[in-house]
C-alpha cells in the first residue's frame, strides 16, 4: 500500500509528491538534534535562541512522526557530556522541557501521545525532573505514539550502570554469568522495553553518534542531513523515511 504524502511547510508545489509505502514505516525513529548553535550564529544571535527554535522543531518533528505512523520518536535533548557547556546554556537547556510541556502537554494528551524519559534522572534540576514526571504520569495510559526524550542520557554511562547491576546480581547469587543474554542486557538499558531504533537521523552534517544509544543502534539505518535542527520540518522526516524505504536491512545476513 502506498501512502502519498503532500508536504507541509517548505516542500514547494514544484517538488514531486513523495510516495511512501505504508507498510514499511520505521517503527522507532531516533534523532540527534544537532546544529542549534550554528543556526543561531549564522543569524548573529546567541546560542540559546538556536535552542529555543530547536524546541519548535521538536513540535514539528513530533507532529510529522505521528502523521506518518511512526510509533516511537526518541529525541536526544541533552547528553551526559552537555554539562560541560557554559552554565547559562545548561540552565537554558534545562528549562526547555518544562517550557515545551507547559505549552504542549494538553495537546499531547489529546493526541494520545505517551511521553517517556530516557536518561539519568539524578543530576537533573528538580524543576526539569518534575515537569518530565508530570508529563510521563499524565500520558502513561495513552497508547498512541511514544515521544521519548533522551535527557541527561549517555550510552557509556547506561552500559556501565547495567554491567555494575549485573555484577551485583551475580555477587548476590540471583544471576549466573552464563544466563546473561543480549535480550537481558537490552531490557536492562534505559530504553527498557522499547524496540531498537529502525532509523537514526542526525542533523547539521556531523557524522558521529556522540554516545547515543550505542548498543541499540547496532543495526539501525543511519540518515545524515546538513539541515540544522531548527530548520527541520516534516518534509525532512519524510525524506529520511523515503530513503529508509530504499534500504535493504540484512542484519548481517543475506537478502
Ligand atoms: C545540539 O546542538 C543540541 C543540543 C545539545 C540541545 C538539543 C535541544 C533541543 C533541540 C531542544 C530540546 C527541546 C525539548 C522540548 C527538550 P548544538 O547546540 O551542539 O549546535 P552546534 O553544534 O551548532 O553548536
Amino acid at each position: 500500500m502506498i501512502k502519498r504524502v503532500r508536504s507541509w511547510l517548505n516542500r514547494g508545489d514544484s517538488q514531486p509528491e513523495l510516495q511512501l509505502a505504508a507498510d514499511n514505516i520505521p517503527e522507532h525513529v531516533a534523532i540527534i538534534m544537532d546544529g542549534n548553535g550554528r543556526w543561531a550564529k549564522k543569524r548573529g544571535m546567541p546560542r540559546i535562541i538556536g535552542h529555543q527554535n530547536g524546541m519548535k522543531a521538536v513540535k514539528r518533528a513530533a507532529i510529522a512522526a505521528d502523521d506518518l505512523g511512526i510509533k516511537i520518536l526518541t529525541l536526544y535533548a541533552f547528553s551526559t557530556e552537555n554539562w560541560k557547556r557554559p552554565k547559562e546554556e545548561v540552565e537554558f537547556l534545562m528549562k526547555l522541557p518544562q517550557e515545551f510541556l507547559a505549552i504542549e502537554l494538553e495537546e499531547l494528551i489529546d493526541k494520545n501521545v505517551r511521553v517517556t524519559m530516557m536518561g539519568h534522572p539524578e543530576d537533573l534540576p528538580s524543576h526539569t525532573l518534575e515537569a518530565m514526571k508530570e508529563a510521563v504520569a499524565r500520558t502513561a495510559d495513552n497508547d498512541g505514539m511514544v515521544l521519548n526524550f533522551a535527557l541527561n542520557y549517555g550510552s557509556r554511562k547506561e552500559l556501565t550502570r547495567c554491567i555494575q547491576e549485573m555484577g551485583q546480581d551475580i555477587h548476590r547469587g540471583s544471576l549466573k554469568p552464563e544466563d546473561i543474554t543480549e535480550e537481558m542486557i537490552g531490557s536492562r538499558l534505559l530504553s527498557g522495553s522499547l524496540p531498537d531504533p529502525d532509523l537514526l537521523i542526525r542533523t547539521s552534517g556531523e557524522l558521529r553518534l556522540s554516545n547515543f544509544m550505542l548498543w541499540q543502534l547496532a543495526y539501525s539505518e543511519l540518515w545524515f542531513t546538513d539541515i540544522l535542527w531548527p530548520e527541520f520540518t516534516g518534509a525532512h522526516l519524510q525524506e529520511a523515511v523515503a530513503e529508509y524505504q530504499h534500504r535493504t536491512r540484512r542484519y548481517g545476513g543475506l537478502t
